[in-house]
């Protein structure tokens, strides 16, 4: 056996269900590639969930030789790997590996891409099957998804697949413009636009967590959810992204995609198991119920933040306007709340507050379904000190299902509020990236954005662009290490409700 060939070994064990493939990466020497996408390949791999033979051609500006390129890799498993790294079949994993110099505005480097991609897969004997992953700057998207196309890159005789990274597009006309590009290269169904939080295991086993669950199906009833609050907190700052995230704003960064997805998720409520067809479809139908917030609702359904100064864990943090490379006079968000409502059968009436901000108190995505007050038949029964029932779905950093519940304390004879919590071990569970990346492998494309999903999260957002464009709704401010803006407790007060 050739220990450097990954296409020759024997490992009866190596999955053989998953077709032959090449992964060519756009971005090979960026971010993403070396702390997520790298690992994640590895952990495919030592899982046995990539396929019997494969090659990976990594592109990027910068000229290095396959063997620098193969060390950065394995420095990369070494450094963000979730699991250790495995001496034993690291050698055939990373012979995977070419790396090819790219300019990708120049149609000469597609024809040696090509010229490399046809060599690994003779020697490997491979299928034509190509899986291309865009980790680039935006502007370079449909550049890249035209030269392929043109240069006959992505024309074989086998299947082709494209994943792009967000963000698809700075606004609904923009993102639709980047679509059409994208259509003259791939179909629809050849396009993969990933949304990290779709990857995240909580949000892929909503669903079934309550199918199989039949006590949590049971509280999906319209008659006993108070409301919804979905929240997405960071600790961190705009670190050294301002170039982008001054531009973008939570509103695109994290609303657009992140946010609306778990909406899209939280509300889906299908009935049995469903096909991934079924998924999509119930996912535009909520985005296509979503109530516009309208012009004369701003001030009271959204609030719009940027952290100032402040302290995160005892130590000064400045503030936004002060971060390297944010203008002083910067009008971006840093935070968003809102109060939403989906017109459907179901969830009519029933809102949900969204929020995320960065430079919060806590690193914490999930969401809590807060029930309704004890029936009205027990009207002539006062107890002190009664909370709402809550069911909270810790998505992360760690995974766990929480009720709340009124306990009696016997010593006061008082009702208080105590949760119960069932947590997984999420110590060495695979990350969003592989589990996305598996799927796109085996041409499952439940868990990734539509074009129509995107196409109407950008809709609902648009009116929203314009009002903070024309400074319509004033942008408050929040110390760093604070729970958010004042304000946004008191969209919630409004309703009488507090965040969870
Ligand atoms: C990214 C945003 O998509 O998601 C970042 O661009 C944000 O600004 C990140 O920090 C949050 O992801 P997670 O998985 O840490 O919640």
């Amino acid at each position: 056996m050739d220990s450097k060939n990954p296409s020759s070994h024997t490992e009866e064990k190596r999955n053989t269900s998953i077709q032959g493939m090449t992964v060519v990466l756009f971005g090979a020497t960026g971010d993403l590639a070396k702390r997520k996408l790298y690992p994640a390949l590895y952990n495919l791999y030592v899982d046995n969930k990539m396929p019997e033979a494969f090659s990976v051609v990594g592109l990027g500006r910068t000229p290095y030789t396959d063997d620098v390129f193969l060390a950065k890799v394995e420095q990369s498993l070494r450094t963000y790997s979730r699991g250790n790294v495995q001496e034993e079949g690291l050698q055939r994993f990373l012979s995977a590996f070419r790396y090819c110099t790219f300019d990708a505005t120049e149609l000469k480097s597609y024809e040696k891409l090509k010229g490399l991609i046809e060599q690994r897969e003779r020697e490997l004997n491979l299928p034509e099957n190509r899986l291309f992953y865009l980790s680039v700057a935006p502007g370079l998207i449909d550049v890249i998804t035209s030269n392929l196309n043109t240069s006959g890159v992505s024309q074989s005789s086998g299947w082709k697949r494209l994943i792009v990274e967000k963000p698809f597009g700075s606004d609904l006309a923009s993102a639709r413009e980047l679509n059409e590009k994208l259509r003259t290269a791939f179909h629809e169904d050849e396009i993969y636009r990933i949304d990290h939080y779709l990857g995240k295991p909580m949000v892929q086993n909503l669903e079934t967590l309550i199918l199989v669950n039949p006590v949590l199906d049971s509280l999906f009833n319209h008659k006993l959810i108070a409301n919804v609050q979905i929240t997405a907190s960071e600790t961190v700052g705009v670190e050294t992204r301002a170039a982008y995230y001054d531009k973008a704003g939570a509103i695109r960064d994290m609303v657009q995609n992140h946010m609306l997805q778990l909406v899209m998720m939280t509300a889906l409520h299908l009935p049995k198991k469903a096909q991934p067809e079924e998924i999509r479809t119930q996912k535009v139908n909520i985005m296509e119920a979503l109530r516009p917030i309208q012009e004369e609702n701003l001030q009271t359904d959204l609030i719009r933040g940027q952290y100032g100064k402040g302290d995160l864990f005892g130590i000064d943090v400045p503030a936004y306007r002060e971060e390297p490379g944010v203008p002083l006079s910067s009008m971006n968000d840093t935070y968003i709340a809102a109060r939403l409502f989906i017109d459907n059968e179901f969830w009519k009436g029933i809102p949900f507050y969204i929020r995320t901000g960065k430079r919060l108190d806590k690193k914490s995505t999930r969401i809590v379904f807060e029930f309704k007050e004890r029936p009205t038949h027990l009207e002539d029964y006062h107890p002190e000190g009664l909370a709402p029932n809550l069911l909270i779905l810790e998505i992360s950093p760690n995974e766990s299902i929480s009720l709340q519940v009124n306990m009696k304390d016997p010593s006061t004879n008082r009702f208080q509020p105590s949760t119960i919590t069932f947590t997984t071990n999420t110590s060495n569970q695979p990350e969003a990236y592989e589990l996305l990346l598996h799927d796109a492998m085996l041409g499952n494309a439940t868990f990734f954005a539509n074009w129509k999903e995107v196409e109407l999260s950008w809709q609902w957002i648009q009116p929203l662009l314009e009002a903070f464009e024309a400074n319509r709704l004033p942008l408050v401010t929040y110390p760093a290490g604070s729970t958010g803006p004042k304000e946004a407790k008191q969209l919630l007060a409004n309703d009488h409700v507090n965040w969870w």
